[in-house]
């Protein structure tokens, strides 16, 4: 007889998201994870530390520009960065006891440990070998490496050294203008670092609609961010100061260096399959690493399952819990699915970014007819009132039938706003229905309501 019903290897966002579905349908379940803390990477050293010091560094960005236009006078706070890391490991620690917690309400059992996959049906953890009717791999994913630049994460860090750096750089070179650059990037420039971005395309955030990333860099420049675009980083180098960053031009193939107090590699994220004995087993590989699995998240291996940043799609903390439940109610013999159409993705800086759905590119790429819905913030009344009133929310629509395609918000809470789109484009929802919904006012989601009457007869307010 089997010791488990279903052994997750893996205690993040999607391993023990679906733990917790399996017990919840009846399954005994275990987790395995290895670290001291559950939660994986998303709440140790990724999602929820940054969230935090985004969140310090915030508010402190608020002090130095709007206090005084608000009438709040006095000397500013100064940054007590112990006190400040001592916040960020509380709210880390506030959120990996809840999934603790989750799991004793839940009955799932937690085996300590890093696991591996010795045969089919069975997981090793330390000595003991546990039976299971499934498994399902949910080990995440690592970040990539990038030739030339060795990382120490002190003075070359990836993530998760920039989230506990011993004291704030006076300067900092930033490899790779994607989401944890930006983020990070935009921590240390509010703490007072020089911060330069030196990325390989010639715009940021690749794969984000192109009039926000415009807007975005923009934002983020005035903000004092540096930007050096279309540059190969060649390597990095240790110096008396902290480390100089080799690129390469690719417009006219010139030769620059740049030295700062400390670099951030961030350049992606690779699956995290290490140790698991995948290739004895025979479980097929996708070419970039990805575990390959079938339509029910099955590997190649009968009773081997696989999600998250393991599995091909975007590496997203949501993305993986979805599939975490997905894959629950296969196990459980119910019909489990994912709409990988409608999956936002935000990006925490201040003004927020987010989006779902096709980008207009994407759409003229496929030679849609589309329409575009833009309103601007500058017409909401709330984000004025709290000087946010930079960015705007485009809508964009099937120009025959009005069905709501894709949504790109630069502005406040905007990772927030986007989920009503979701929730539209869930229901096959038109433009018009949006844009008939009664949105409270002053809120800042009436600047979707007005893009979605911008599809149609307009917009009241631009
Ligand atoms: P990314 O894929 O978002 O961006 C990497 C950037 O590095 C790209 O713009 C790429 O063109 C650039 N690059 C690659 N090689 C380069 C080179 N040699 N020289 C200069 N630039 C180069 O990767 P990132 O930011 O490291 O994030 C990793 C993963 O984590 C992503 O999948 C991201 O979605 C996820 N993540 C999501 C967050 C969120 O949803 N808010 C927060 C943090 C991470």
């Amino acid at each position: 007889m089997a010791d488990f019903d279903v052994i997750v290897i893996g205690g993040g966002p999607g391993g023990y998201v679906c733990a917790i579905r399996c017990a919840q349908l009846g399954l005994k379940t275990a987790c395995v994870e290895g670290r001291e803390t559950l939660g994986g990477t998303c709440l140790n050293v990724g999602c929820i530390p940054s969230k935090a010091l985004l969140n310090a560094t915030h508010h402190l960005h608020e002090v130095h520009e709007n206090f005084e236009k608000m009438g709040l006078m006095g000397a500013a706070p100064k940054v007590d960065w112990a006190r400040m890391q001592a916040y960020k490991a509380d709210v880390v620690n506030g959120n990996t006891k809840g999934i603790e917690f989750l799991f004793k309400k839940n009955k799932v059992t937690w085996l300590k440990g890093w696991g591996s996959i010795p045969a089919a049906g069975q997981v090793k953890v330390g000595d003991e070998v546990h039976n299971a009717k499934a498994i399902v791999i949910a080990t995440g994913s690592e970040p990539a490496s990038l030739p030339g630049v060795t990382v120490d994460e002190e003075v070359v860090v990836t993530s998760t050294g920039a989230l506990a750096l011993g004291k704030i750089p006076k300067s900092m070179v930033v490899i790779g203008a994607g989401v944890i650059g930006l983020e990070m990037g935009s921590v240390y420039a509010r703490l007072g670092a020089e911060v330069t971005v030196v990325e390989y395309l010639d715009a940021i955030t690749p794969g984000i609609d192109g009039e926000v990333a415009k807007s975005f860099q923009k934002l983020l420049a005035k903000q004092g961010l540096k930007f050096v675009l279309g540059a190969a980083v060649q390597g990095s180098e240790r110096t008396k100061k902290g480390a100089k960053v080799a690129y390469k031009l690719r417009k006219d193939d010139s030769a620059h260096e740049i030295e700062a107090d400390v670099v951030l590699l961030a350049t992606g994220r690779r699956p995290y399959t290490a140790g698991l004995g995948l290739e004895a087993l025979g479980v097929a590989m996708e070419p970039r690493g990805q575990v390959q699995i079938d339509g029910h998240f099955q590997t190649s291996v009968k009773g081997v399952y696989a999600i998250g940043d393991a599995v091909v799609g975007p590496m997203l903390a949501h993305k993986a819990e979805d599939e975490g439940m997905a894959v629950a109610e296969v196990i459980a013999g119910k019909h489990g699915h994912v709409n990988y159409d409608v999956i936002p993705g935000v990006i925490y800086t201040t003004p927020e970014v987010a989006s779902v759905g096709k980008t207009e590119e994407q759409l003229k790429a496929e030679g849609r007819a589309y329409k575009v819905g833009k309103f601007p913030f500058m017409g909401n009344a709330r984000a004025k009132a709290i000087f946010q009133a930079d960015g705007f929310v485009k809508l964009l629509a099937d120009k025959e039938t009005d069905r709501i395609l894709g949504c790109h918000i630069i502005g406040p809470g905007a990772g927030d706003l986007i989920h009503e789109v979701c929730v539209a484009m869930e229901f096959g929802a038109s433009a018009q229905d949006l844009a008939l919904t009664c949105h409270a006012h002053p809120t800042y989601s009436e600047a979707v309501r007005e893009a979605a009457l911008a599809c149609g007869d307009g917009a009241i307010h631009a």
